[in-house]
């Protein structure tokens, strides 16, 4: 891929790579017979509650095994027609992502690190035996829904158009095997906070009965499985009062992993940040690795190994541990106000956001939305 991309600060006249741009100009668009009315979507784009409302189109890629990808096309955002016998709705054989358009304050739009997405879709694909969307295809789909949506991406503080890629064995048969046939398609939906009533801290349940993930399974692929084993556990703990819930490694019920939709972070009394380590049942948070990056530019040493539960539990009471956040696309940065398990109740400091959490919150939606140098070029504007 030819790089054209370069500074993330609104004013830069940078496009996508050359390569991209030629396959965007592969999609058929085909715009859609009923447009939202503009004052119809003025009213949706104003707080709209998250994953609730959805732009005009939608973009697809179809793959046949004796094909490859093929039909690239936006379309009438709307529903899919498919087989009872589709493949998906039986093994679940499906993969995603989220990401997000960011409208900056000279009206152009740009999208975060999409290189990364786009890898970690084939990574998950790869785990679901699913086929591999090249890295160029994958960037273009979400260009070109931008583009023909340009309107449903928002300018509010803090909002922004998310996006939801993703990619489904649609072939109806009910053998257990690998589809022959698969979609992929991108959808948007403009967005405001992930949790309503904006940043304040929330409070997590680190649950010991339930596991999202075990080794060798496929925990660190964002595949619909993952997060369908995370919904009981996260409605038991919302009955117990509690925003979230944590979950331990399923080996050994004794590290800390992550909270199902997020990565989890610890600021520790003496500065440094650690994050439960890679081990292969936790999602490659794009958002976690940039806050790595982030707090190293900040001189802190950044460690990635494996929490025990107990080290964090000792650590909030006898002062070690001072900050908690989760942190994800659609949630950004959260500060982490409680937590609690079945032997243990603690405030994490004082309960009020943390100093670093919401300088980091600060730093990284400053480069997201423009208001500052995208200093490690992870800017790529769209439109
Ligand atoms: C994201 O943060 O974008 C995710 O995919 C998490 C999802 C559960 C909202």
């Amino acid at each position: 891929m030819t790089s054209t991309t370069e500074l993330g600060t609104s004013g830069s006249s940078a496009i996508l790579s050359q390569d991209i741009e030629e396959i965007a100009s592969l999609f058929t668009v085909t715009p859609t017979d009923s447009p939202t009315p503009d004052d119809e979507r003025v009213a949706k784009l104003d707080s709209p509650k998250f994953g609730t409302v959805f732009s005009d189109h939608m973009a697809r890629i179809s793959w046949r095994r004796d094909d490859g990808w093929i039909h690239r096309r936006v379309e009438k955002y709307g529903p899919l027609q498919l087989d009872p016998a589709t493949a998906v709705l039986h093994y679940g054989q499906e993969v995603f992502e989220g990401m997000k358009a960011y409208r900056h304050a000279d009206g152009t739009v740009w999208t975060f690190r999409p290189e990364e997405n786009a890898a970690r879709l084939s990574r998950s694909a790869h785990r679901l035996a699913l086929p591999a969307l090249p890295v160029d295809d994958f960037i273009a789909a979400c260009a070109v829904l931008v583009r023909t949506d340009i309107a449903w991406v928002p300018d509010a503080p803090d909002s922004s158009l998310y996006l939801r890629p993703f990619m489904f064995a649609s072939e109806p048969f009910l053998g257990v095997r690998p589809a022959d046939e698969v979609e992929f398609l991108v959808i948007a939906s403009p967005s405001g906070a992930y949790f309503s009533g904006g940043v304040k801290p929330v409070s997590i349940w680190v649950d010991a009965e339930y596991h999202r993930a075990g080794p060798g399974g496929t925990g660190a692929a964002k595949c619909g499985g993952n997060y369908a084993a995370s919904l009981l556990p996260q409605s038991e703990a919302a009955t117990k009062g509690f925003d979230q819930v944590c979950f331990l490694d399923g080996g050994s019920n004794t590290y800390l992993e992550e909270l199902g939709g997020m990565n989890v972070f610890l600021v520790m009394a003496d500065g440094s940040v650690h994050t439960p380590e890679l081990t292969g049942s936790i999602l490659e948070g794009v958002t976690r690795s940039s806050i790595l990056r982030l707090a190293a530019d900040h001189g802190r040493d950044v460690v990635e190994r494996r929490i025990p539960l107990t080290e964090l539990v000792d650590g909030l009471r006898n002062g070690q541990v001072s900050e908690v956040f989760a942190c994800g696309t659609a949630a950004v940065v959260t500060p982490v106000g409680r937590l609690a398990g079945e032997t243990f109740d603690a405030t994490v400091g004082t309960g009020e956001p943390g100093d670093l959490t919401m300088t980091i919150r600060r730093e990284l939606t400053d480069i997201q939305y423009g208001r500052a140098a995208d200093r490690h070029g992870w800017m790529r504007r769209l439109a």
